[in-house]
């Protein structure tokens, strides 16, 4: 039996007469808790199973998926060789192999959507709560874990468990990792020659240790992004901060802060409700507005703060969303802004760049594409990335303490470089890091921790 169908069977309630599927559902308790439940198949009416049985209901559900995901492999692995022995050409093998990955990729995104669906409670006829408790009374379920709903603040030590059910088929999806082809990206060289960025430009040498400015106390804030804008526009100053929390599934509130003072305190001196929800931790703000990606799609929004509308939507050509090009924390990082001296950028990457980090410059007021670059370097392999003097720096971990800056890839030059720079996520959960070019320092979110560096640059 497929990912899919064994997931949409947890949508029923049916708990019987399916034969020797387990099943796996939510249910509200209507006291505002949500349960998680895992029904085993139970040969005597009155037991309910032990909890081994129910630990094996889970593997096999991991053991389908995991199947799934050889599958892929393996056909990568063969389509890759095949298109070495080929050397770019075409054939009917090679086009046969594609059409079959690309069909497993949308079994997979299927199964994805069915899980997206249980998480949000959405499955159908799962409304009648004292239908659910009778056949809980009935036996043969077994709760395997209770969850408090979103709206309530949940305790750290829930963390972890919300933190399975919501991220852990996207973390698994992190893992289906294809190599991109040496043939089909562009050689990497020394970087050097001229630049045309301002004069205080120049190449990072140092990053110094992460100094901390806020700390989230709820579940909703252990990932999130937080910005400064280095353009600033009446009413505002660079003394602002802005922050948004995005674990949940329905983003839409954007903090504002005086200054670090009142940040440091927590006291909000405005929140906006945004019209159209926010995906991820990939937003910026930079001249007076906020640029971020609409959640489950590739629509890049630019959120004006003084009219608090949305002046431009525009959807960036060829992006992969949603789990399908995101850094390797996962978390739906697929589309990321940067600002730096240049300007306003989009980091991303497509099927027709294997995965490989491209790199877009947009016009802040229309969010029209002004150039692109396409990278060597896969954007699911690196932790997080950031520009600096128009060049693109990546990590290598985001959870490693001792992690470093692996890769620099200048746009001024087309060329790229290996690197060795210190990094430290303390907190060892970083999913969110920018530069801010106003400060000349890194701004990062750290599980629950937002933290800024500073930065030491060279000559170019
Ligand atoms: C670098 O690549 C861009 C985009 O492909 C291209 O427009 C530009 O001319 C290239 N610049 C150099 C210095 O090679």
């Amino acid at each position: 039996m497929g990912v899919t169908s064994l997931l949409a069977i947890a949508c029923s309630l049916v708990l019987t007469a399916r034969g020797q599927s387990p099943t796996f559902s939510r249910t509200s308790s209507g006291d505002g808790r949500c349960m998680y439940s895992f029904t085993v198949p139970s040969p005597a009416e009155e037991r309910c199973s032990e909890p081994g049985e129910a630990l094996r209901a889970v593997r096999e559900l991991q053991r389908e998926r995991a199947a799934q995901r050889g599958e892929l492999e393996s056909m990568g692995q063969r389509l890759r060789l095949l298109e070495g022995r080929l050397g770019g050409r075409e054939d009917a093998e090679t086009g046969k192999l594609r059409a079959d990955k690309a069909d497993l990729l949308r079994r997979l995104q299927a199964a994805e959507q069915e899980n997206a669906r249980l998480r949000d409670g959405r499955c159908p006829g799962h409304r009648d709560s004292a239908r659910d408790s009778q056949q809980l009374a009935r036996g043969g379920r077994q709760d395997f874990f209770n969850v408090p709903s979103r709206k309530r603040a949940p305790s750290g030590r829930e963390a972890s468990k919300w933190n399975f059910e919501s991220t852990g088929y996207q973390e698994l999806k992190s893992e289906i990792i294809t190599e991109i082809p040496a043939s089909k990206l562009a050689p990497q060289s020394e970087s050097g020659g001229t630049s045309q960025s301002p004069a205080d430009c120049g190449m990072l040498e140092w990053v110094g240790e992460p100094v901390t400015f806020q700390k989230a106390d709820s579940i909703v804030g252990r990932y999130g992004v937080w910005m400064k804008d280095p353009e600033p526009v009446p009413p505002h100053s660079t003394e602002h901060i802005w922050r948004i929390n995005t674990v949940g599934t329905d983003i839409r509130q954007l903090y504002e802060y005086q200054d670090l003072d009142q940040f440091m305190k927590g006291h909000t001196s405005k929140v906006y409700l945004l019209p159209e929800p926010v995906e991820s931790t990939g937003a910026t703000v930079y001249r007076g507005s906020l640029y971020y990606q609409k959640r489950k799609s590739r629509t890049l929004l630019r959120f004006e703060m003084k009219s608090e509308t949305i002046l431009v939507r525009k959807d960036l050509a060829n992006a992969g969303y949603r789990g399908v090009f995101p850094y390797s924390w996962g978390g739906y990082t697929d589309i990321d802004f940067a600002v730096d001296e240049l300007g306003l950028w989009v980091i991303y990457s497509t099927s027709q760049a294997y995965g490989a980090i491209v790199i877009s410059k947009l016009d802040p007021s229309t969010l029209e594409v002004e150039q692109t670059w396409a990278t060597a370097i896969r954007k699911r392999a690196v932790a997080n990335s950031f520009i600096i003097c128009g060049v693109l720096y990546t990590i290598n971990s985001y959870s490693n303490q001792n992690a470093v800056i692996n890769f620099a890839y200048n746009t001024n030059t087309n060329s790229s470089k290996a690197l060795a720079i210190q990094f430290e996520n303390r907190y060892r959960y970083n999913s969110m890091v920018d530069y801010n070019p106003a400060e000349k320092k890194i701004l990062a979110w750290d599980n629950f921790n937002m933290v800024m560096y500073d930065i030491k640059l060279t000559k170019m």
